[in-house]
């Protein structure tokens, strides 16, 4: 073992300054009544109607909070901020992946622009309850895209940056929207994602699609539909996208945004969070776990096309009155220290990233950071997958200078906000993501639904519902039933396996189901599978996650190559690079293997497990199901 500590007190002054500095009577007093605790939360923001309920749970799990309220999220994320001195503190610094380009908006002009882009969608025939999507790169116009859709009632749907046509495809027409935004390309490591060409041949089959609109981003040529597409710099010419332009008063319980992710099974699965509890469970949960002041600077690295992005890089900021920092490079391009570089010169204080970028840069040793003063820093944060201790103790000591605490962060797409972290008051156990928040309580039971005693590893559940809990699943309350709550009726199914110690602190060790993480990412084995068989070189594909140093997991597919084919590097390559272009770079496979036969039960579904087992060359366990 290491002579390294296993807990981190926290420092006296950081206790004392903190907003929660008495997590325990904290803890004690949203245990006995969680409802009044997230009511006094909840008053902490402004409504144009109180509420008649604060959770009514007379349709289980079908939960609905602040029943009979009136808000809106942008309300409470840009238009209170106007009344005060906020109004002339930057709500956003962005800075390009050429890091000279840097463009920052105040709450006054964040405003302005997200009343231009809300007039434009207005002009364009969007309603209250239609579903715009957003294909966006990390840019200020996707700020502005989700609050202008948040601000007329309207429903956005971001699909990730790096998402393929037939992903997007199914994404556009899943949702119906009549509106895409997108731009003209993005910047990856120096080459240009094609994000219009994308579009376009996701949108040619979509019959729904009856404008796109473009942001000029890399200034490439692109090609445009005179009847469909438009320049945003231009319609910002026109009248309609002057003058003000209302934030509409919603019911608490409408929808802000879908946002798909994939699932163990099938198609990925459209979330949907609502007004009301997402934007005090996104609200209160970064204020107390990231302690977030005035003074701050925040810098979250996660794509606003993801849950992190959407509720800690866009909402959560603003709902604080933040200051957000967005950077459009990624974490190696052009040297790696471009993130170091970028803390030092912004005075980034809160940096909250995910494991595999800080092994990622690990790797490339402490010099890289040690030539920046990253005196600024005051908090770290981390997301995505369990951070292994190795990873931990560099991040704490090198990056933070030893001084910062780390609040490892567990949640999910569906739970909207963080379930199991810490605040800054806290012991931290390095590996471990914490306690489930204030008013949540959690558990690990086995198979059969059982409460496992401290030290066992089971199924990890959540036992309270939570405001910015996920309503439903999009146009599919059935499967959102069985997914979430039949396993273990009356609680929340995670999908992850975990052990809870004697302390009561959680630790995550993974997904239970077909979802890989890979590089934080989530990614289904089904969409792999589908997107090889896709090719006509495959006749059948089994993908599993294997674990990886530093992506955490990474791709491993075994394939049945279709009459006439045989394996070669050619045609390994050739699958990565038809998997990367019919779903996503994100996606490609790392190994492919050509066995003979794939294992599989005796009524033909494809047994992974023992995929895994045999590629990690571990015992194959229980194999009476097997055809063989
Ligand atoms: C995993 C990302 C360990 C977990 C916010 C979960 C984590 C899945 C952590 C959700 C963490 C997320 N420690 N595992 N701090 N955070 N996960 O929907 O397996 O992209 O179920 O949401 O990521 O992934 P999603």
């Amino acid at each position: 073992m290491t002579d390294h500590k296993d807990v981190f007190e926290p420092d006296q002054s950081i206790v004392d300054n903190a907003w929660v500095s008495d997590w325990k009577a904290l803890e004690g007093k949203a245990k006995a009544d969680p409802l009044a605790y997230w009511e006094e939360r909840a008053q902490e923001l402004e409504w144009s109607k109180p509420w008649d309920k604060v959770l009514d749970d007379s349709n289980k799990p079908f939960f609905k909070w602040f029943t009979g309220a009136r808000t809106n999220i942008v309300t409470n994320a840009v238009d209170r901020h106007l009344t005060t001195a906020r109004r002339n503190k930057l709500a956003l610094i962005w800075v390009g992946e050429n890091t000279d380009e840097v463009r920052t908006f105040s709450y006054f002009a964040l405003n302005r622009e997200v009343e231009q882009m809300a007039n434009v969608l207005k002009a364009m025939g969007v309603r209250k309850g239609d579903v715009v999507t957003i294909y966006l790169p990390r840019i200020p116009e996707i700020f502005f895209a989700m609050l202008a859709c948040a601000k007329i009632g309207a429903v956005h749907s971001v699909v990730f940056a790096g998402y393929s046509s037939e992903a997007l495809n199914a994404r556009i027409d899943g949702s119906e929207s009549k509106v895409v935004i997108t731009a003209d390309g993005s910047w990856i490591n120096g080459k240009i994602f094609p994000m219009k060409q994308i579009i376009d041949d996701a949108v040619k089959f979509s019959p729904t699609v009856e404008n796109v609109i473009v942001v000029r981003n890399t200034g490439s040529e692109v090609s445009m539909d005179s009847t469909r597409d438009h320049w945003y710099h231009e319609l910002c010419k026109l009248p309609i996208a002057k003058g003000k332009c209302e934030t509409v008063q919603v019911d608490a319980e409408d929808p802000l945004f879908i946002l798909y992710t994939s699932g163990s099974t099938g198609t990925p699965k459209a979330i949907v969070h609502t007004h009301g509890g997402y934007q005090v469970g996104t609200y209160t949960t970064l204020k107390q776990c990231f302690d977030i002041k005035e003074e701050d600077r925040w810098w979250c690295t996660a794509d606003p096309g993801w849950i992190t992005g959407h509720s800690y890089l866009v909402y959560g900021p603003l709902l604080n009155g933040a200051t957000a920092f967005m950077h459009e490079g990624g974490p190696t391009y052009p040297y790696p220290d471009g993130w170091w570089q970028l803390i030092e010169h912004y005075g980034i204080t809160s940096f909250y990233t995910a494991p595999t970028a800080i092994r990622t840069l690990m790797r490339f040793g402490d010099a890289w950071v040690r030539k920046h003063d990253l005196s600024s820093l005051r908090i770290l944060g981390s997301v995505g997958e369990p951070i292994n201790p190795e990873a931990w103790r560099w991040f704490h000591d090198v990056v933070g200078g030893g001084k910062c605490p780390i609040t490892d962060t567990w949640w999910q797409t569906e739970t909207g906000m963080f379930q199991i972290t810490t605040v800054p008051s806290m012991p931290l156990k390095p590996g471990a993501a914490g306690r489930p928040v204030f008013g949540q309580e959690a558990a690990v039971v086995d198979e059969d639904g059982n409460e496992l005693p401290a030290g066992k590893e089971g199924f990890l559940v959540l036992k309270n519902p939570w405001p910015a809990m996920m309503r439903t699943l999009y146009k599919d309350p059935d499967r959102y039933l069985k997914t979430y709550w039949e396993k273990y009726p009356g609680v929340y199914l995670t999908g992850d396996s975990a052990r809870i110690d004697e302390d009561g602190y959680i630790w995550i060790i993974g997904r239970t189901d077909d979802v890989i993480k890979v590089s934080g990412h989530r990614i289904g084995t089904a969409e792999v599978e589908s997107a090889l068989i896709s090719h006509p070189a495959v006749a059948e594909a089994a993908a599993i996650g294997l674990p990886h140093d530093v992506k955490g997991n990474s791709i491993h597919c075994a394939v049945i190559l279709s009459q006439g084919y045989k394996p070669s590097k050619q045609l390994t390559a050739d699958l990565r690079a038809h998997v990367a272009e019919v779903l996503s770079p994100i996606a490609k496979p790392d190994i492919f293997d050509f066995p003979e036969k794939l294992p599989k039960t005796r009524s033909g579904k494809i047994m992974r497990r023992v995929l895994k087992a045999r590629a990690l060359g571990q015992d194959e366990g229980d194999l009476s199901t097997l055809e063989e």
